[in-house]
């Protein structure tokens, strides 16, 4: 293994031993690390979608080196979590990442039944978010019934778990015809992908492809291609579904030759030249995918698909890793969306982190496999 794989995990396990006992002093779930201090999400509190990524890097620190320092973060946060599965109304169909990667996490290392019960209940919500003209809604809103989006292939993983946990076939049903839906209405000729599709909720007639946190309708948002890549992997993993492989396979061609010459990611891969818009959440979990395609592959394709994850992620940890004592959070020029919705441009955003964490953690061996029912 190459020596930076080691070095950047050591440092990560020790910014985030600091970060641990920062971020419980603040009493919050953090959204993104601001100098020496973490920032919750500007939207919604801790019921915005990306709550389970702090928890969830707690998690992989802690099966990595077995620090219960990490764990006991991990479990603050969660209860902040688990109380807004209980108010439920601000919830939508990112329970799969807020929820697999903290209660899920906390039941896969240790059992707990509670935390079993609080995962099959956020798995419950997201089934129940399903229309059975073809696909899983995405956000709530009365002028939002049709809407779904593309990142809804990663939530796919919790309704896959609560499948395997009580051998129950409408999970897995709901999640395939997801994402057969996905495959038809996002995903294009050339492997690229749509980041909203907008169906008549009623019918399931298509009635629009916005351009969502992309440039424009058409254009390729680099994180949601990121998302469609590493999603169907997984649902091909989940299922033992050769058909979703090669989806991924051609969504990785399409991703692998949008890598810039220095191993970073575009905010959207048809972006303007002269635009200079990075997204290192994107390139994090896209290499992921990358890693996880690669060993169901094998072969020469496999390690080409291994070789793209290595140039990512050196670039990312040579380029845009802050190791600081200074900076709460790793990676910088994270991106939200390609046009500024408040959600920031160029800062650290922690799910990249968490992203990051886990390619590590994959690379050296102790990758808790958050995303796989088994
Ligand atoms: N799920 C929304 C995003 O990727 O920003």
């Amino acid at each position: 293994m190459e020596k930076w794989i080691d070095e950047a995990f050591e440092r990560a396990a020790k910014k985030f031993a600091r970060g641990a006992k920062i971020c419980a002093q603040q009493g919050i779930i953090p959204y993104t690390g601001e100098k020496d201090r973490y920032v919750p999400s500007p939207y919604d509190g801790n019921s915005w979608w990306t709550g389970g990524f702090w928890p969830a890097i707690m998690w992989q620190l802690y099966n990595a080196t077995g620090d219960g320092l990490y764990m006991h973060e991990a479990l603050r946060a969660e209860k902040l979590l688990t109380d807004e599965l209980r108010r439920f109304d601000l919830l939508n169909h990112d329970v799969g990442f807020m929820y697999l990667l903290s209660c899920g996490a906390h039941y896969k290392l240790t059992g707990d039944a509670q935390a079993r019960t609080d995962t099959l209940h956020a798995a419950t919500l997201l089934a129940g978010r399903f229309n059975p003209v073809g696909f899983i809604r995405a956000w709530p809103g009365e002028d939002r019934t049709g809407f779904a989006i593309v990142d809804c292939m990663m939530n796919l993983s919790l309704l896959y778990w609560a499948g395997e946990q009580t051998h129950d076939p409408r999970f897995e049903k709901i999640a395939r015809i997801h994402a057969d839906t996905t495959i038809r209405e996002f995903i294009r000729e050339d492997g690229s992908a749509n980041h909203i599709v907008v169906f008549d909720s009623s019918t399931g007639e298509v009635l629009d492809k916005p351009g969502g946190q992309g440039i424009a309708p058409g254009s390729s948002w680099s994180r949601g291609q990121a998302w469609a890549l590493y999603g169907f992997t997984l649902s091909g993993i989940n299922t033992g579904d050769q058909k979703y492989i090669d989806v991924a396979r051609r969504c990785a061609k399409y991703f692998i030759s949008n890598i810039r010459e220095d191993g970073l990611t575009d905010c959207d891969f048809k972006q303007p030249k002269d635009v200079y818009l990075i997204d290192n959440i994107a390139g994090a979990c896209a290499s992921c995918g990358l890693l996880e395609l690669a060993n169901v592959v094998g072969g020469e394709e496999g390690e080409g698909y291994r070789a793209a994850a290595m140039k990512m992620l050196k670039g990312l940890n040579d380029l845009c890793a802050d190791w600081s004592e200074e900076s709460a959070g790793i990676l910088q020029k994270c991106t939200a969306a390609y046009h500024d919705d408040g959600a920031g441009r160029h800062i650290n955003i922690l799910y990249g982190d968490y992203f990051f964490v886990e390619a590590l953690c994959k690379l050296r061996g102790t990758d808790l496999r958050l995303w796989m029912a088994r």
